[in-house]
């Protein structure tokens, strides 16, 4: 009797829907154990968090039908080799859109202000009374923000920046470039801007990150990038790590090629780059982009009901690679 392995347990109702879809384990695994449980034939479907690797060599070597990851990204995952095996890979779109463009506004106002610095400082015990010059910050109202990406979270994060009385501009396919139609502008039709990449590292006040983690992606901003970026420039990422080298994002920030910058995802995380967490000029949030209880909730339904439909045999609601059921 096959049973669905759990990486980590997920929150309510997830764990219920699994329960009454059929046996289920939780077990955390390092690689090699996740390696070895995907090929014992035991599993038949895996509900994965972003730090399980599913790479080719595991992926060919598994006899799983499908994995639910509890996310949106699933760069942990290699799709093509998934496919190739008749793997079918889900995910949880559409249910962490506002929350994630929420905390994109929140590290962009909380850079800008200065608002861990200003916290600190009270709590220190240093706040002796108002003071014409204490703390200043940059605005946010009539900058600039320039979107890497146009995909959900990115829209989400130009109708908040809009409402801020921002100029936004966007490239959809950042660093090449891609046509955008009225009709996928929408709402936006005459309100943002479409710009090049470079032109959006060289004239953004603030550059928000919203791509999916890729090669053509990987390193997106680079030391290049950032000496091109305004000295004023405020970096936003709540996509993935690893499309900023943190380690020329610490030297810029330190050396003021670029004001500051705002991160929820890290390059090695958990691990920081040396240095960054010493930087003032920082604001560093532990990957919480979808940290609310009812968004945690709703991802976990949604996962529960991708793999609880694999496991009993039927294609799951949201799956990225669809093309891979029909080859299990
Ligand atoms: C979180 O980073 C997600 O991809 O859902």
């Amino acid at each position: 009797m096959s049973t669905i392995l759990v990486t980590t347990e997920i929150p309510a109702p997830g764990m219920d829907i699994l329960r009454a879809a059929g046996d289920v384990e939780v077990r955390e695994l390092d690689h090699e154990e996740l390696f070895d449980a995907c090929a014992s034939g035991k599993y038949s479907v895996v509900v994965s968090q972003i730090r399980d690797r599913f790479d080719a060599e595991l992926l060919a070597a598994a006899s799983i039908v499908g994995v639910s990851n509890y996310a949106v990204g699933y760069d942990n995952i290699d799709i093509a080799a998934a496919t190739a095996h008749g793997i079918t890979v889900a995910n949880t779109p559409g249910v962490l859109t506002d929350c994630t463009a929420d905390i994109a506004m929140l590290l962009m106002l909380s850079t800008a202000r200065r608002a861990v610095e200003a916290d600190s400082f009270v709590r220190a015990g240093s706040f002796t009374g108002w003071k014409p010059e204490l703390l200043l910050g940059s605005d946010v109202s009539g900058r600039v923000l320039g979107l890497a990406g146009f995909g959900r979270i990115a829209r989400a994060t130009a109708r908040r920046a809009l409402g801020f009385g921002m100029t936004v501009k966007f490239c959809p396919r950042p660093p090449g470039d891609r046509d955008v139609s009225e009709d996928e502008l929408g709402e936006f039709a005459g309100r943002v801007e479409h710009a090049s990449w470079d032109e959006i590292v060289t004239t953004s006040d603030f550059v928000s990150l919203h791509v999916p983690l890729s090669e053509s992606t990987h390193h997106l901003v680079d030391a290049a990038a950032l000496s091109a970026m305004k000295p004023s420039a405020i970096l936003i990422n709540t996509a993935r790590g690893p499309v900023v080298d943190e380690a020329a994002l610490v030297t810029a920030l330190r050396n003021g090629v670029i004001a500051a910058a705002g991160l929820d995802v890290y390059e090695r995380e958990p691990a920081l780059e040396p240095g960054l967490a010493e930087l003032p000029n920082t604001v560093l949030l532990p990957h919480v982009g979808s940290a609310t209880v009812s968004v945690r909730s709703e991802m976990a339904r949604l996962c529960a009901t991708n793999a609880a439909a694999m496991f009993s045999g039927n294609p799951p609601p949201h799956p990225v690679n669809p093309q891979a059921w029909a080859r299990s």
